[in-house]
């Protein structure tokens, strides 16, 4: 027998040195016992970080459908799949069983297929929290398609870049999506995108919010009428483990979005796997994570990591501060919450308000508690585990990446005693590396250093669409055979890790990955506008806010410069989305340069962070003088 579900933290220890080890034959073991193929593979793995080239399980044939629906239908027939809270709290879950997910999936499948869509084509999802974006993913993987899921509430422009990169042919869309006490349309948002979007033929629009849309004649149709008159069967096409399930957009420290590719066997085997173990989910346990599906933790641990293990996943429509701010507790309440997963900026929200949202509540069904998507600080850590998890559910905080797939480091609840800002211990199957500047590793314990992974875990992103030069280059380049990935971290005593943040141009904003070379482009797209940049400051809700400095080409009145500054973030939210808005805006005169003409970037998030006292070595800089100007009117 596969150690699938790890109970003590010896077992973890001997399941850990198996996995690193002898890594094939363990997830052989674990790909065998705990999932349906249509056919088995003929080799474990074949990997080459200098190429890159990583294939798992190869030659197997699956589909990924078939062990996140149908295999449950027999044993948990009537068990719910999903149970969706709608933003409106009057308004009813849903309670969608195993086998109605399942002909709702294959209704859809079956309207993808009579638009044309086949194996390998791309369909770019734009959907709010609603079931239907869970029914299109899988409904995508039924048959072979490949989704491309855009958080709905990126720009136009944004969504028009992300279809054209992988040249999708479909759209599926909602007239409109419900956020607290707002509508927001997003019809109209895929309208004006896809003037751009020569490739796509078809969309088809659920209707959520009755927002009154247009339909393009012989492009656009309402789904549900397809859906109605669609079949409840299809079978599911059959893919090879590496064919690829879906394309992830994530930032990069410079140049466009990478669309992250992600392939079906490996990837089904570690969500599944990793969801198990992480959360302890057992069989009668509802289980919610907070996330939108738009993210890659809606992907792993809302949709397939849970429902490969036949688990019941909460899928929540609406904001923690609506109607009030006890909204989450109320729903953990109300559906008997048993793993909660959240991100550290919600509960910094949560804990500025009134505790009085927590204490009316009965959260005593929690067992574990998660986070995700930055770190977690000391005060939120204790105020989760206080207030919410009573100083009796453990909190696990989960350090992973969109090109991870899924979850890398983290305690595991019950097994691994938690330390707070500690992600703990590498997961099983996972050799964590940090390196030293000279690209040595740092052996032994107590070290701090850049974080790399030495061999391929199966749920590891595959390429970058279209671009397999720049994946080698951004994760296999900066370190010989190891995978970087862009964060720095330390090893303590004990040998737990902690994530200390990213070392590149990336700046996680909410839990929001953001590049700063996209931002600092649209702001010098205003014409007044000649160079600009963009990083990141300490905020206590947010983790970080952005800061730019911005040189403008003629240096005007105040008044207009004030009104710039709400224009350069209009310009933004027009072509990334309002995540990436700037918290502060400072007009300099220049920015603090290298002799290669290169942005001196730490001296600016520096002052940013109003950090002033050291500024390190300014002896490169080709202009010193702009640096007391800058700090004289900093923000
Ligand atoms: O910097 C790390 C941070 O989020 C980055 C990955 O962002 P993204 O691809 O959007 O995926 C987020 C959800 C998995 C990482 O490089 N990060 C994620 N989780 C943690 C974290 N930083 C510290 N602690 C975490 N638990």
């Amino acid at each position: 027998m596969s150690n699938y579900h790890i109970k003590h933290l010896e077992e973890y220890f001997q399941v850990y040195r198996k996995s690193v080890r002898d890594p094939e034959s363990f997830w052989e073991e674990i790909a065998e016992e705990h999932f349906v193929w249509r056919k088995k593979w003929d080799k474990v793995l074949d990997w080459d970080f200098s190429k890159p080239e990583i294939k798992w399980f190869r030659n197997a044939k699956l589909n990924i459908t078939e062990n996140c629906l149908d295999r449950h239908l027999h044993t948990r027939g009537d068990k719910t799949a999903i149970l969706f809270e709608p933003n409106d709290p009057k308004e009813e879950a849903q309670h969608i069983t195993y086998r109605q997910l399942h002909e709702k999936v294959c209704r859809m499948a079956n309207v993808l297929q009579d638009h044309g869509i086949k194996k390998g084509d791309r369909v770019c999802i734009y959907l709010p929290m609603i079931p239907e974006l869970a029914v299109a993913l899988l409904a995508c993987a039924r048959i072979g398609a490949i989704h491309s899921v855009v958080f709905a509430g990126f720009s136009s422009q944004a969504l028009a870049n992300r279809i054209n990169d992988c040249d999708c042919k479909m759209v599926i869309a909602s007239d409109g999506s419900y956020r607290g006490n707002k509508t927001l349309e997003l019809k109209g948002i895929v309208d004006v995108a896809l003037k751009e979007c020569l490739g796509v033929e078809s969309v088809l629009v659920v209707k959520r919010t009755g927002e009154k849309v247009e339909m393009q004649d012989g492009r656009d149709q309402w789904l549900q009428p397809l859906l109605d008159a669609a079949s409840t069967e299809c079978k599911a096409v059959e893919v090879d483990a590496e064919d690829p399930l879906f394309i992830l957009y994530t930032s990069g420290s410079t140049g466009k979005p990478k669309g992250m590719v992600h392939t079906t066997g490996g990837y089904m085997v570690f969500v599944a796997y990793t969801f198990k173990n992480i959360f302890q989910y057992r069989e009668n346990d509802v289980y919610w994570c907070t996330a939108d599906i738009g993210w890659v933790t809606g992907h792993s641990y809302i949709v397939y990591g849970p429902l490969a293990n036949g688990a019941t996943s909460v899928m929540f429509e609406g904001v923690p501060s609506y109607p009030d701010y006890g909204r989450f507790w109320d729903v953990v309440e109300k559906h008997k919450v048993n793993q909660f997963y959240t991100a550290p900026t919600a509960i910094r929200a949560l804990a500025k308000e009134s505790l009085d949202y927590v204490e009316k509540h009965d959260l005593s069904s929690l067992k574990v508690l998660g986070s995700v998507g930055e770190p977690i600080n000391e005060e939120a850590w204790h105020w989760y585990n206080t207030n919410v998890g009573k100083n009796k559910s453990p909190i696990v905080d989960t350090w992973w990446q969109t090109e991870t797939g899924g979850i890398m480091i983290s305690p595991i609840p019950y097994v691994t005693p938690t330390a707070p800002t500690y992600a703990t211990l590498p997961f099983i199957g996972i050799q964590p590396a940090l390196m030293d500047e000279n690209e040595n590793e740092l052996k032994g314990n107590q070290v701090e250093g850049r974080l790399c992974i030495k061999f391929p875990w199966p749920g590891m992103a595959r390429t970058i669409w279209g671009n397999h030069k720049r994946y080698g280059e951004t994760y296999f380049s900066a370190y010989k055979n190891k995978y970087f990935t862009g964060d720095g971290a330390l090893r303590d005593a004990v040998g737990y890790y902690r994530i200390t943040g990213r070392v590149d141009d990336v700046i996680i904003v909410s839990g929001h990955n953001l590049g700063t070379a996209p931002i600092e482009d649209a702001i010098n797209e205003h014409p007044a506008v000649a160079e600009s940049a963009v990083v990141g400051f300490p905020h206590d809700v947010k983790g970080n806010a952005l800061y730019g400095f911005v040189i403008l080409k003629e240096v005007g009145e105040s008044r207009v410069r004030e009104n710039l500054k709400k224009e350069i973030n209009q310009q933004i939210t027009e072509l990334i989305g309002p995540i990436a808005k700037l918290d502060k805006i400072q007009f300099v005169s220049g920015l603090p340069k290298t002799r290669s003409a290169k942005i001196m970037r730490r001296i600016l998030r520096k002052i940013a962070g109003k950090d002033t006292s050291n500024l390190g070595d300014t002896s490169t800089l080709l202009n010193p003088e702009v640096i007391q100007e800058i700090m004289d009117n900093a923000l």
